[in-house]
């Protein structure tokens, strides 16, 4: 089966067209044939190194987490031959740029609701259990909460403009210039322009803050918050743990950073949004599979609108 791979760590060019024996399900597991793939910051990150601090990772040779297709063999349900699934390759494992992959029922794993084309599922499971994470933390989000949304029209953020609302807040979104219109579109109440300064006159009016950029400080965004309210981020930085620790009793606002843990449960209930109509994927481009270096680059440009996808198997 073809798939891709990287022969060396540091950079994105030594990432290769390879054929490998496709693999053969145990009891426990589907193997799966992949229709199509997303990047992920994550993916280029892991491969040069950008995440190093993280401590001694094991970086798979074959890049890429989420994925979506159909059930070839099933040695274990509920799931069946046929069956149209979409999921997140584990960490440390073989990734998901190949032309089949083994899979196991559970918080990986779910049922593609019939109304999402793979294209669309696929984009999903990482960047869409991060953003539902990310407005659970530190609390479960209420209706009625004002959310302000940093990066609405990267790939968390757009699914996180759309979760919150699904999940009854009150949404700001926060883009460039040239992303105002189609985030608009998501359902966000309002959209703030970073680029003509709407984010440099704060008013303290939201419950969260939820930075899926992650480049600016807590201090910054701290000034949007209600006396109570939380910030949330998706990289460790020193400012978030510093007012973890040197406020912990006095300090009524708060920030975190979090890392994806993927959660029983939370495939099905993104599943349950996009079969209502409520949650989409909005796709920057879809890339041939011999082009996820590309994809990967363009991932790495910094500005994808929504998801980037890399279609694996041809269209049926
Ligand atoms: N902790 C975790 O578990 C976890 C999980 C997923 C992702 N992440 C991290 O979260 C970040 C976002 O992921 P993603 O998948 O959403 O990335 P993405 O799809 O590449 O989106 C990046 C977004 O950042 C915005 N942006 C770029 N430069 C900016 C700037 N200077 N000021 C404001 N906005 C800027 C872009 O919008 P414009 O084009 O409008 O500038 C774009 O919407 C990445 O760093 C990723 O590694 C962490």
């Amino acid at each position: 089966m073809k798939a891709m791979k990287f022969s060396a760590f540091g950079g994105l060019d030594s990432l290769r067209r390879v054929d490998l024996p496709c693999p053969q399900p145990c009891s426990g597991e589907v193997l799966v044939e992949v229709a199509a793939l997303s990047v992920n910051p994550v993916d280029w990150k892991l491969r040069t190194g950008a995440l190093r601090w993280l401590g001694p990772l094991r970086f798979s040779a074959i890049p890429c987490f989420d994925f979506a297709g159909h059930v070839v063999t099933a040695k274990v349900g509920p799931f069946q031959t046929g069956d149209r699934v979409f999921g997140l390759c584990r960490l440390g494992q073989d990734g998901a740029a190949r032309a089949a992959l083994l899979a196991r029922p559970g918080p990986l794993l779910a049922a593609t609701p019939a109304n999402v084309s793979d294209d669309e599922a696929a984009g999903v499971p990482l960047a869409g259990m991060t953003a539902l994470q990310a407005l659970n933390t530190p609390r479960p989000l209420m209706s009625g909460e004002r959310v302000m949304i940093v990066g609405a029209s990267g790939g968390v953020g757009h699914y996180a403009v759309q979760i919150a609302k699904a999940l009854g807040g009150m949404v700001t979104a926060v883009c460039s210039t040239p992303n105002i219109d189609w985030v608009g579109t998501l359902g966000a109440d309002r959209v703030l322009d970073y680029f003509r300064g709407d984010v440099d006159r704060p008013v303290p009016e939201f419950d969260r803050v939820f930075d899926a950029v992650s480049l600016g400080s807590f201090e910054r965004w701290r000034r949007w918050l209600k006396p109570e309210g939380a910030y949330v981020t998706l990289l460790p930085r020193g400012d978030v743990l510093l007012q973890r620790l040197t406020l912990p009793c006095c300090a009524r606002q708060q920030a975190r950073s979090i890392f994806l843990k993927p959660e029983a449960g939370e495939l099905e209930r993104l599943a349950g949004w996009m079969a209502a109509g409520r949650l989409r994927t909005v796709i920057d481009r879809v890339f041939p599979f011999d082009e996820l270096l590309p994809a990967l680059q363009k991932s790495r440009a910094g500005h994808a609108r929504g998801k980037i996808v890399v279609r694996v198997a041809p269209e049926t």
